[in-house]
């Protein structure tokens, strides 16, 4: 088995090594967005990329988010209450490596780390760069092993005027999961 740590159920008359690069294949396949995920708690704001985010609720209007339990983000949105969701152009892929790790908060109302926000009615930051956003209040919470999974009533949203073609997951080489 290597090094690969053998995570959950294995079939029968499989070899582990080889399921589990199935299994990740497989995983990966799922088509997503990808996002910047907006959070505040007690004065700190952060940007992170996620791509674990689908509504999952029409009456209320509800959308999950899965976030890992080490990440200051998780911190924040379990303190604060809240989450911004930005939604980005295609154009702007590039933009997403840059919220990998938290960010420094300048306090400034306009920005975060030098990138351009807005704050939504929620409080939590928007980047300036979204061509829409969905702004929520968390209504419900679940941990789910190394995520926990958040769920947003939707407070707020907003759309620029020329929507165009936002960024999946598909448009960029990176991976996430599996
Ligand atoms: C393409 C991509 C997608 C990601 N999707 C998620 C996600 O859905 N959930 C998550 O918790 N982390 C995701 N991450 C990892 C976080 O962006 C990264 O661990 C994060 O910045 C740590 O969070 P923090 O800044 O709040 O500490 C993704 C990373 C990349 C590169």
């Amino acid at each position: 088995m290597g090094d690969v740590k053998q995570v959950g159920p294995l079939p029968g008359g499989v070899d582990p090594d080889e399921y589990d690069r199935r299994r990740r294949r497989v995983l990966w396949s799922m088509p997503s967005g990808l996002y910047v995920l907006g959070s505040v708690a007690g004065g700190r704001r952060n940007l992170m990329t996620l791509n674990w985010a689908t509504q999952v609720a029409t009456d209320p209007k509800v959308v999950a988010v899965s976030v890992e339990k080490g990440a200051v983000t998780r911190e924040l949105v379990a303190r604060g209450g809240v989450f911004a969701l930005s939604i980005l152009s295609r154009d702007d892929r590039a933009l997403v490596r840059k919220f990998v790790k938290p960010l420094d908060d300048d306090g400034d109302p306009a920005s975060l780390a030098d990138f351009e926000i807005r704050v939504g009615s929620t409080g939590a930051p928007i980047l300036g760069r979204a061509v829409a956003w969905l702004d929520c209040r968390v209504v419900d919470r679940t941990d789910c092993g190394s995520h926990t999974v958040f769920f947003g009533e939707v407070a707020d949203c907003g759309q620029v005027a020329e929507l165009g073609d936002v960024l999946r997951m598909e448009d960029t080489r990176m991976s996430y999961g599996g």
